[in-house]
């Protein structure tokens, strides 16, 4: 049995990680070994089977006994810890949630039912770096991958919508925080049916347009009642760094692009931030090298892997199954609204979704490990 070392299992991302290793078995394959920063030599979880002691997650020494590190304790451990580890001489499997290694030559971003091919030919090799990818990306690739695995796609232009959980924990608890305060002012107000809505509205921006630093201490401005068309750092070129991972990310992922020998396929558009929990929306673009039939593309969609879902493009199922809160959760990914556009029969729209904490973090990294064991 292989040893695997988990670190950042306590965390958001981590705990959804345990949770699917726990519900698909995946803990019968392996001899545990949970790292922590914070409280080592305290008592692991229950999964453990030998290792019953909470490990140093700074510890190299400790660290280098796994076969396989999984890591969701984010990119500053990452960025720390994993040059020591190699410089060490370890030789095992870092599987990894955070960015910091992601665009490096000798990482693969893993997405397996998109890119096996890739992530074969890179174990093939001796490849040894498996790196989870951004949530958008991972998520919209994961609705309509059969696209670029097809070939079609000219360009895309992406306009996300995405949940509060892609900044963290405290950023959830930021979002439901400033709701719950809009609307405690207007409580009485709403109360009343006959009070003026105008008079609801001017007290509610009010309210936002006077919450104080530690109201928005996590986004920098309100987001309840509101959004952020700016997710990550400012690159400086007009481009948020969000912005950024779109072409780079989906590229890398598909095997296209610099590095493999191919033209890269422009990819982009705006990231924006909004008031939903955990689900990550795309309203997509897409430019085909062809005119291709609506009724081929609903196939190819539909038929790409276990989980997409094609969401018929009629008002009543867009409602029912293409939102975050029908998402939130569940391991499916919508794909709708998908039509010829306006400028002309090469011109396809969708829309999809993706829990960003499940295949947008977790999943893929739990898969990666499967893939190791077998
Ligand atoms: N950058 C993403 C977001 C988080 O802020 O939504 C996960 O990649």
């Amino acid at each position: 049995t292989r040893l695997v070392g988990l670190v950042g299992w306590r965390g958001m991302v981590g705990s959804v990680l345990m949770d699917r290793m726990q519900a698909e078995n995946d803990f019968a394959l392996i001899e545990p070994v949970f790292f922590s920063t914070s409280n080592v030599g305290g008592k692991a979880p229950a999964q453990a089977k030998n290792e019953t002691t909470l490990q140093d997650g700074f510890n190299i020494d400790a660290l280098k006994r796994c076969d396989i590190i999984i890591t969701a304790q984010g990119g500053d451990y990452t960025t720390e810890v994993y040059p020591k580890l190699r410089a060490a001489g370890w030789n095992g499997h870092w599987i990894d949630a955070a960015s910091t290694l992601r665009m490096k030559d000798d990482a693969v971003i893993i997405l397996d039912p998109v890119n096996m091919p890739v992530i074969k030919n890179s174990l093939a090799k001796g490849g040894k770096n498996w790196i989870g990818g951004n949530c958008t990306v991972s998520c919209m690739l994961m609705g309509v991958g059969a696209l670029y695995k097809a070939g079609l796609v000219e360009w895309m232009s992406t306009q996300t919508y995405q949940a509060a959980s892609g900044g963290g924990a405290q950023h959830m608890r930021e979002l439901l925080t400033q709701y719950g305060t809009l609307n405690a002012e207007v409580k009485a107000l709403l109360d009343d049916p006959k009070s003026a809505i105008l008079e609801i509205d001017r007290k509610v921006i009010a309210k936002q347009r006077s919450l104080t630093e530690a109201e928005t201490a996590n986004f920098g401005v309100p987001l309840g009642g509101s959004l952020i068309p700016w997710i990550d750092k400012d690159l400086g070129n007009g481009m948020s760094k969000e912005e950024w991972k779109g072409m780079a990310e989906t590229n890398k992922i598909m095997g296209m692009g610099e590095g493999f020998g191919t033209p890269a396929v422009p990819v982009d558009g705006f990231c924006v931030r909004v008031g939903a929990m955990r689900c990550h929306s795309q309203a997509l673009t897409f430019k085909l090298k062809k005119d291709v039939p609506l009724a081929d593309i609903e196939q190819m969609i539909a038929n790409d892997n276990a989980w997409v879902k094609y969401v018929p493009n009629t008002r009543e199922d867009t409602l029912r199954d293409l939102t975050p809160v029908a998402v939130t959760g569940t391991m499916t990914i919508p794909v709708g609204r998908v039509r010829k556009l306006a400028m002309g029969p090469e011109y396809l729209g969708a829309f999809t979704i993706g829990d960003q904490l499940l295949w947008g973090a977790a999943e893929p990294l739990r898969r990666m490990l499967r893939i190791l064991l077998d």
